[in-house]
């Protein structure tokens, strides 16, 4: 009888656990029609957004570049990327014709106090970071003799730029709440802190991470015209017509182009698939109510949608067993690349899904059927997000007239970088085939999609090689 009862008993739990997975994958779908509704609402915000300051959520920044790299950039630069968990410091010695002499790069993390600390002390450690990184340039790097090093700043937060080389920050995102840095001219702010370090630099350029590495791109393939991040967040850039931006009231670049930060991050429209998890994320999160696109898709926030649908599970449907494992209660405990080695697991016993289980949320002795449920999880959360971002490229492609059969067959080529695209093989598999689906095999054809390896850093780097204070010096 007891063993009857216990069956008995599970039957109900799984059938309960069943009825909440479908209810949530029915709330998550993205059905074609769908994706071509958010794919329409992100050209008509893109619209909304060039026509007036405040006129859509996306923001579609100016970033005063109106010139890409031709090729011809020479000399000695530093670029430095902050916008993640990680920030950048890179060197590029560019040689003109020969183009990249040589480069080197290094990573570090930065602490998490820091992200919710003092203005200052970020900027502090971000300089500190920087000079010690310039102590050891070796001798293959050459910079002329009397002549100060450049810099590109690769700052990837929403930044209202007054030119290239000044701008201040709108809001924080990903993670990072200062409060005393909104307002500030970020450029002033590095500047300040490069010279409490007593390092001779100047920021040349300052670019979001997605110009850096539409700037990257373009230096590898002249066919490049928007590019695009998923790493921790996410967001859009591309070329658009300078005459096709209303709010533009500065002279008209000679190129007639200027390339626009859309922060797309900050779109949101009724027809996005929002649901409960998606809500109480969001109203739990740093910035509630902002950054709505971002939160269904980016690297940040993905692993964190899974615990919570995992956390309902085993609430309603001890899903887990008896009692709900206090470790799922804690927020951002299952991050993305460890959802995504979950969802990667393909041996038959699902023994990555176990021992991720056990290592970071402490739950043992999982059936292979509660396993399996788990990966379909994944696979809910992963395509939502990655059919969205297919759905905002194709948004993209719509106001640049690039998502139709063009007569000549021209090329449209898409910068992308970011670790969730990089690492997540699944995301970047169902963010492609959507591409292809929602486009048509003829477009897709000519829709290219590259990997523009740390884009941003070289991009940034490029920029302020074509923006450097020598350059008339050089051209004479
Ligand atoms: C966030 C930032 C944006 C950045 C993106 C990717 O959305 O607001 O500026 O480009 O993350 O790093």
């Amino acid at each position: 009888a007891l063993i009857v009862r216990r069956r008995l008993r599970d039957s109900g739990r799984w059938s309960r656990a069943v009825a909440i997975v479908k209810e949530f994958e029915e709330k998550c779908a993205t059905p074609i029609g769908k994706l071509r509704q958010v794919a329409d609402a992100m050209t008509v915000e893109m619209h909304a957004g060039l026509a007036s300051e405040g006129g859509s959520k996306l923001k579609m920044l100016i970033s005063y570049v109106d010139n890409l790299p031709t090729g011809d950039e020479k000399g000695l630069f530093y670029a430095l990327d902050l916008g993640g968990t990680n920030f950048r410091v890179l060197r590029v010695q560019l040689g003109g014709k020969v183009g990249v002499v040589k480069q080197e790069a290094e990573e570090v993390s930065i602490p998490a106090r820091l992200m919710v600390g003092r203005s200052n002390e970020l900027f502090d450690f971000i300089a500190a970071e920087l000079a010690k990184y310039v102590a050891c340039e070796s001798e293959d790097f050459q910079l002329p003799a009397g002549r100060q090093r450049e810099l590109g700043f690769t700052f990837s937060f929403p930044v209202k730029q007054t030119s290239l080389v000044s701008g201040t920050l709108i809001s924080w995102t990903k993670g990072f709440a200062i409060n005393e840095t909104i307002g500030e001219d970020v450029v002033s702010e590095l500047t300040k802190a490069i010279e409490r370090q007593g390092l001779d630099m100047r920021v040349a350029a300052l670019v979001n991470d997605t110009v850096g590495t539409l700037a990257g791109g373009r230096y590898y393939d002249k066919d490049v015209v928007a590019a695009v991040i998923l790493g921790t967040g996410t967001n859009a850039a591309y070329v658009e017509r300078a005459h096709a931006i209303p709010k533009w009231h500065g002279l008209l670049p000679k190129s007639g182009e200027m390339v626009i930060n859309m922060e797309w991050g900050n779109f949101r429209s009724s027809h996005l698939p929002v649901t409960e998890y998606d809500q109480s994320l969001d109203a739990e999160s740093l910035n509630p109510g902002e950054q709505i696109f971002e939160k269904l898709i980016s690297g940040m926030y993905l692993g964190d949608i899974l615990r919570r649908i995992l956390l309902r599970l085993a609430e309603e449907a001890s899903f887990f067993g008896d009692t709900v494992p206090p470790k799922l209660l804690v927020p951002f405990i299952l991050r993305t690349p460890d959802m995504s080695a979950i969802h990667h697991d393909t041996s038959s016993d699902l023994r990555v899904v176990a021992s991720k289980l056990k290592d970071i949320l402490g739950i043992m002795n999982t059936s292979l059927k509660t396993r399996k449920m788990l990966l379909e999880l994944c696979d809910i959360v992963a395509k939502r997000g990655a059919r969205l971002s297919a759905a905002g490229v194709v948004g993209i492609l719509k106001k640049q007239g690039r998502d139709v059969a063009a007569a000549e067959k021209a090329r449209t080529v898409i910068a992308m970088d970011g670790g969730l695209y990089e690492h997540y093989t699944l995301f970047r598999k169902f963010l492609e085939n959507t591409l292809t689906e929602m486009l048509g095999e003829e477009v897709a054809s000519t829709v290219i999609v590259t990997h523009a390896n740390d884009g941003s850093g070289i991009g940034a780097a490029l920029l302020a090689a074509s923006h450097s204070q020598y350059l008339e010096l050089e051209e004479s």
